[in-house]
C-alpha cells in the first residue's frame, strides 16, 4: 500500500516539474530569454543612415545616448537627442568622437530639452517635430524610469505608468504622422519601442481585467495593496515597472495592427526591441536588493550591445512591423498576452488611453482619425 501512495507522490513530483514548472517559468520567468542575450553578441545591420533623419528620446540614457552615437558613426544627416537633462555633453562627444576618427562631423545634431512626466512635454515634441523636421526615418523611444517609490505625475498616474506607458505612446502618436523617409531611404519609416523582460515576471497582475468593469489602466495604476512583503525584496518596484512595459506593448501591438488597416496612414513599421539588461543608470538601484540583483548578474551584459540591437530594430525592415526583436531574432510576445483575456485587455488598453489622450491633447484626435479610417 504504501508503496502505491510513494508511486502516486512520485509521480506527482515528476509531473509538477515536467509539466507545471516550465509551463510556470514560460509565463513568468522564461530565462532562456535573458541567458541568450546575456551571451548575444549582436552587429549591426544597417552600413549607412546617410540623408536620414533619427530621432531618440531618452538619448541621454544608458541606451539612448549609445545609440545616438551608432547613427551618428554611419553618416545620418540629422540626429535629434531628446531628454529631460539637457544633452549637449552627448552631442559633444559625439562630435569629439567622429572628428578622432576622421569623420566628417556632421552639423545637424538637434537637442530637444523635454519633460514626458507630463502630456506638455510630449505635446512640445510634438510641435519642434512638426516645425523643423522634413523627413523623419528612424524613431527610437528609449526615455523610461524605474521609480522606487509609488509617486503621482502630474497627470494623475503612478509616474511608471505616465513616462514608460502613457507619455511614451503619446510622443508615438504625435510623431506618426511626420514618420516620412528622407530621399535615397528606400525602407519604409521605423518607429520602434523599447520593451523588457520585466514584463514576465509582472505579467499576473495584468492576467484579469476588472470584474467590476472599471478602468482597466486604473486598476493595474497603483498595485500598492497587499505589496509589502515584496517591497522588501525590490519586486514592488519591478512590479510597477514590468506593467507599465505591458501596457506599452498591449498598445504597440495595437497600434501596429492599426496602422496596417488604416488608409489614410503612409507606410510606417511598427516594432518594439529588447535590448536585454545591463547595469544602467536605471538598473543600478536593483544592486541594493537581493533577486533583482541575482537576476541582473543572470541576465547583464555590457550596454553597448543592447544599443546595437536597439538601433537594428530601429533600422528593421516591413517584415519586422509588429514584431518584437530581440538580438538576432524575433521573439514572441508573452503567453498573456496572446490568450483571450489578453485581446481583450489590448482593446481596453487602447480605448482608455485614447480617452485619457482625447481629452487633454486637442492635436491626438487627428492622428486618431488618420488610424480609423479602414483600407477597403
Ligand atoms: N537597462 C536595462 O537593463 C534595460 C533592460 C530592458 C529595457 N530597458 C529600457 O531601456 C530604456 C533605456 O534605459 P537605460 O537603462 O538606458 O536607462 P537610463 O540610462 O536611465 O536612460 C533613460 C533616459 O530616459 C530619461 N528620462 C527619464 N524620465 C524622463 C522624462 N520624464 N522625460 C524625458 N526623459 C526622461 C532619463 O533621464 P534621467 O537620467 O534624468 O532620468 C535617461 O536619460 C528604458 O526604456 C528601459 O526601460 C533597459
Ligand atoms: C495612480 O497612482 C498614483 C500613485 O499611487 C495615485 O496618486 C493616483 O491617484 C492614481 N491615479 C488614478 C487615476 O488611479
Ligand atoms: C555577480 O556575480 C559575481 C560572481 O559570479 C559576483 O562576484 C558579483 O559580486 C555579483 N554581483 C552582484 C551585483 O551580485
Amino acid at each position: 500500500m504504501a508503496n502505491y501512495a510513494l508511486l502516486a507522490v512520485g509521480v506527482g513530483v515528476i509531473g509538477i516539474l515536467t509539466f507545471a514548472v516550465p509551463m510556470l517559468l514560460a509565463e513568468v520567468f522564461p530565462w532562456q530569454l535573458i541567458r541568450r542575450q546575456h551571451f548575444g553578441r549582436p552587429t549591426m545591420t544597417t552600413k549607412s543612415y546617410k540623408g536620414r533623419t533619427v530621432l531618440i528620446t531618452g538619448a541621454n540614457g544608458a541606451y539612448g545616448s549609445r545609440a545616438a552615437k551608432l547613427f551618428a558613426h554611419r553618416d545620418v544627416e540629422t540626429l535629434v537627442l531628446v531628454d529631460v537633462r539637457d544633452c549637449a555633453t552627448v552631442k559633444e562627444e559625439i562630435e569629439k568622437e567622429l572628428r578622432e576618427s576622421g569623420k566628417t562631423v556632421m552639423p545637424n545634431i538637434v537637442i530637444w530639452q523635454a519633460d514626458i512626466m507630463t502630456f506638455a512635454g510630449c505635446q512640445e515634441i510634438g510641435k519642434k517635430a512638426r516645425e523643423q523636421l522634413k523627413a523623419l526615418d528612424h524613431v527610437l523611444l528609449t526615455a523610461g524610469i524605474l521609480a522606487f517609490d509609488c509617486r503621482q505625475s502630474p497627470e494623475g498616474w503612478e509616474t511608471t505608468i505616465q513616462v514608460n506607458f502613457l507619455s511614451t505612446a503619446l510622443v508615438a502618436l504625435l510623431l506618426l504622422p511626420l514618420l516620412k523617409p528622407s530621399p535615397g531611404n528606400p525602407n519604409p519609416p521605423v518607429l520602434t519601442f523599447v520593451t523588457s523582460f520585466g514584463i514576465y515576471p509582472a505579467a499576473p497582475s495584468m492576467w484579469s481585467l476588472p470584474k467590476d468593469g472599471g478602468s482597466y489602466l486604473k486598476s493595474l495604476n497603483n498595485t500598492e495593496n497587499g505589496m509589502k512583503q515584496a517591497q522588501q525584496y525590490g519586486m514592488k518596484q519591478a512590479q510597477q515597472y514590468g506593467i507599465s512595459k505591458g501596457l506599452l506593448l498591449y498598445f504597440t501591438r495595437e497600434l501596429a495592427k492599426r496602422v496596417s488597416v488604416s488608409g489614410d496612414m503612409r507606410k510606417v513599421t511598427i516594432n518594439s526591441a529588447d535590448p536585454g539588461s545591463a547595469w544602467t543608470p536605471l538598473t543600478q538601484p536593483n544592486g541594493q536588493m537581493l533577486i533583482p540583483r541575482l537576476i541582473m548578474n543572470f541576465s547583464s551584459r555590457d550596454p553597448q550591445f543592447g544599443a546595437i540591437a536597439l538601433v537594428n530594430g530601429a533600422s528593421a525592415s516591413e517584415d519586422a512591423h509588429g514584431k518584437i526583436l530581440h538580438d538576432f531574432d524575433t521573439a514572441s510576445y508573452p503567453p498573456f498576452m496572446e490568450r483571450k483575456t489578453g485581446r481583450q485587455a489590448q482593446k481596453r488598453v487602447w480605448e482608455e488611453a485614447r480617452k485619457e489622450f482625447e481629452a487633454k491633447v486637442p492635436e491626438v484626435k487627428a492622428v486618431y482619425r488618420l488610424l480609423t479610417t479602414t483600407r477597403d
